[in-house]
């Protein structure tokens, strides 16, 4: 297997995006990351695109072969495919863009991703979305996502003791770190009490603890790390990428607030680096509500069960914390176009190693990220490094 580098970077501003459509989205992502690079088209090898529901948010499937066109690259014939696992759709198609490139498959290859959500109404959202839990057992039931992971952090805070405020500083926190983030949807600062006293949408899950519903698209572009200073000064390794699965209905797992695919592929992901937990600099987690931030610290083995809640409320997860989670702002703040949010993650993990996150710097040589799909039927973890 051949060593890995990301040469180049892209993302967009994520938000109400209403002039700008599924397609543009991804060509400014991904011509971002190509004059990042330094490259041209006509160098590219392969492209990978996260992409969960384009079929039901935008009417359009086949989205491989449109991003091939709109790139101008169908003319090269260039093998363009697409990959789905619900929100974590972005992380898959980075891991396959790792895969081709580690497997010597192809040279120079481009992991996207992209969503547009809101061209449909909120009802029609939360529909599409409950498509990621098991529709015959969960959705059929009117069970949403925004209900499932509230079922969650009910059985969390009944296990471990977990208090409302606990849950709320997870939000403060990405809220402060989004603040400092030219892309986030929401770079708003919120308070304890504004979290507690905002709508109640699932209890005890409340608005200020859930990721919005976004538009965005992001792409990085990976090469041979033997090839990579050929593009850039500055590249980043990547040190390893794996992916776990999961039961997809939550009544089939023995916890559940404890995803074990979380573990199981944050475990691959350690043995696969040869790194230690006390390795990693920071992290960037799949934080689609408050509660799941909390069970992805903990089920990555950076504390003890249970003990998240107070690792948060103490600043330890905070930027300049022991182990800073979401730099970015994480998808509470940034927002979460489905099947961008992968790929958004490893462009914070690569800014921040390139030293290029502006107000929201931290001194970092390793990161990790993590990537959810459903409610842990599908988890993917990278870990980079500067080169
Ligand atoms: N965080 C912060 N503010 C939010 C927000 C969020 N998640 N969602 C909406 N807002 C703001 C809006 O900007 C709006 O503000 P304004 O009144 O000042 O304009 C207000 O709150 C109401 O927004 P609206 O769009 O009407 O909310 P909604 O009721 O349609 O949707 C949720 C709110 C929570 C239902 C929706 O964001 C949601 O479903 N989130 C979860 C998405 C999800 O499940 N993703 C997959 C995870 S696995």
């Amino acid at each position: 297997m051949r060593d890995v580098a990301v040469i180049g970077i892209g993302c967009t501003k994520f938000g109400e995006l209403w002039d700008k459509s599924f397609r543009t989205l991804f060509i400014e992502a991904g011509e971002m990351a190509i004059s990042d690079a330094g490259l041209s088209g006509d160098q590219i090898d392969e492209i990978f695109i996260g992409n969960m529901s384009a079929g039901r948010f935008v009417g359009q499937e086949h989205v491989g072969a449109l991003i091939a066109d709109y790139s101008g690259l169908a003319t090269n014939n260039i093998p363009a495919t697409r990959v789905e696992a619900a929100c974590a759709s972005g992380g898959l198609a980075f891991r396959q863009a790792f895969t081709s490139v580690a497997s010597g498959m192809a040279d120079i290859v481009v992991a996207a991703g992209a969503e547009k959500m809101n061209d449909v109404g909120t009802e029609e959202t939360t529909d599409v979305l409950a498509a990621a839990a098991d529709r015959e057992w969960e959705g059929i039931a009117g069970v949403t996502f925004p209900g499932l992971y509230a079922m969650i952090a009910r059985d969390y805070m009944n296990k471990y003791g977990l208090t409302r405020e606990q849950l709320a500083a997870v939000a403060v926190k990405n809220h402060d770190n989004g603040l400092h983030n030219p892309i986030a949807q929401f770079p708003t600062k919120i308070t304890i009490e504004g979290v507690m006293s905002s709508s109640l949408v699932a209890d005890p899950i409340r608005l200020l603890d859930c990721s919005p519903v976004t538009d965005g698209a992001a792409a990085v572009i990976l090469c041979p790390l033997e090839r990579a200073h050929e593009f850039t000064d500055t590249p980043i390794q990547v040190l390893a990428s794996t992916q776990a699965s999961a039961t997809i209905a939550l009544h089939d797992r023995q916890d559940i607030s404890t995803l074990d695919a979380t573990v199981a592929a944050g475990n691959r992901a350690f043995k696969m680096s040869g790194l230690e937990r006390s390795d990693i600099d920071f992290v960037e987690v799949h934080d689609c509500f408050t509660i799941a931030e909390l069970c992805a610290i903990e089920d990555l083995g950076f504390c003890k069960k249970g003990e998240a809640g107070k690792l948060t409320e103490e600043g330890e997860t905070a930027r300049h914390g022991k182990i800073p989670v979401n730099t970015s702002g994480g998808l509470k703040s940034c927002g979460h176009p489905v099947g961008a949010t992968g790929v958004k993650q490893i462009y914070e993990v690569v800014l921040q190693l390139r030293g290029e996150a502006g107000k929201r710097q931290i001194d970092a040589e390793i990161g990790m990220t993590h990537n959810v799909g459903g409610t842990g039927a599908t988890v993917v973890c990278n870990i980079l490094g500067r080169a």
